[in-house]
């Protein structure tokens, strides 16, 4: 029988949770829905104007939150901003690591790729998420309850695009750290999961259609949504909506026996079909 107590678990009130990437996007998304569920969130970036956007958006969701810019390549940093966490709140229960960047398609074959742009993505998206799972694993092993970490993986990891290679690499990456994470923590009760989003709309998907003077070619944008669209049997690309409910979910007791695993908001565009 479905009551609303079934809807308790998905509850975070009293819970603190901590985001990276939430000055834009999908982590604005997931800060605003955990904030909603009832959590205390620390909004982590190096955006600090986007920062404040978000931290308006989530005034009217009650808890408290606290803006943090720090650069995630920055083990120190990221340090810094657990402890903030933990120092202003008290206690941290979730960390989910959003903070990503990708390169303009063009530059991005890898005959093309430049050592310069291969430490930038590496930088960012695999070790920006290894010192956000270590200094949270380091909190959560110590606090007698263990906690949640949603990592940000991608769809690309299931299949391979000409152009997205170095990206895909890095998101591969992502899976067997969340993995190796759920099998280090799994007995202090840290479950480690990650999500794979399909194609969200965003700052970072905009650079498809980035013009050379900075500006974004709206036609451009309109059609590479469109090709996306097509990929799914739902006939539509992502939002960021879609995105933050997988990563609620997880963050939450309703996951409670998830671990290790990669859960797929993508409109099914990685299954053949
Ligand atoms: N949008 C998509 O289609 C899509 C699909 C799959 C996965 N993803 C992943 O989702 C995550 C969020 O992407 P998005 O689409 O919301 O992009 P976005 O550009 O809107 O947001 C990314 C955020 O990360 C922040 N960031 C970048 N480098 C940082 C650093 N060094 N330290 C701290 N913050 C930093 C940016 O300032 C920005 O606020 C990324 O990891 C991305 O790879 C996105």
């Amino acid at each position: 029988m479905t009551s609303s107590a079934s809807f308790q678990p998905w509850s975070l009130a009293g819970r603190v949770a901590l985001v990276t990437g939430a000055a834009s996007g999908i982590g604005r998304g997931s800060a605003d829905l955990l904030a909603w569920a009832g959590a205390d969130v620390v909004l982590v970036d190096v955006d600090e104007t986007g920062l404040k956007e978000t931290a308006a958006d989530l005034a009217g969701h009650g808890g408290r939150t606290a803006e943090v810019a720090a650069d995630v390549r920055s083990r120190e940093q990221v340090d810094a901003a657990v402890r903030r966490a933990v120092d202003e709140f008290g206690r941290l229960d979730v960390v989910a690591n959003v903070a990503g960047i990708t390169l303009p398609a063009m530059r991005g074959r890898i005959v093309d790729t430049t050592e310069d742009d291969l430490d930038a993505l590496i930088a960012v998206n695999v070790k920006g998420v290894f010192w956000g799972m270590q200094a949270a694993m380091r909190v959560m092993e110590g606090n007698g309850r263990g906690g949640s970490i949603v990592n940000i993986t991608s769809t690309a990891i299931d299949t391979p695009l000409p152009g997205i290679g170095v990206y895909a690499m890095t998101k591969a990456a992502i899976v067997m750290l969340t993995r190796t994470g759920a099998c280090e923590g799994g007995p202090a009760g840290i479950r480690v999961n990650a999500v794979a989003p399909g194609f969200v709309p965003t700052s970072m998907t905009a650079g498809h259609a980035r013009q050379p003077d900075g500006t974004i070619d709206e036609e451009e944008m309109e059609a590479v949504n469109v090709e996306m669209a097509r990929l799914s049997p739902l006939a539509r690309v992502g939002t960021v909506d879609d995105v933050a409910q997988c990563v609620l979910y997880l963050a939450s007791d309703a996951a409670r026996f998830m671990t290790g695993q990669i859960l797929r908001p993508n409109g099914g565009v990685s299954m053949p079909w």
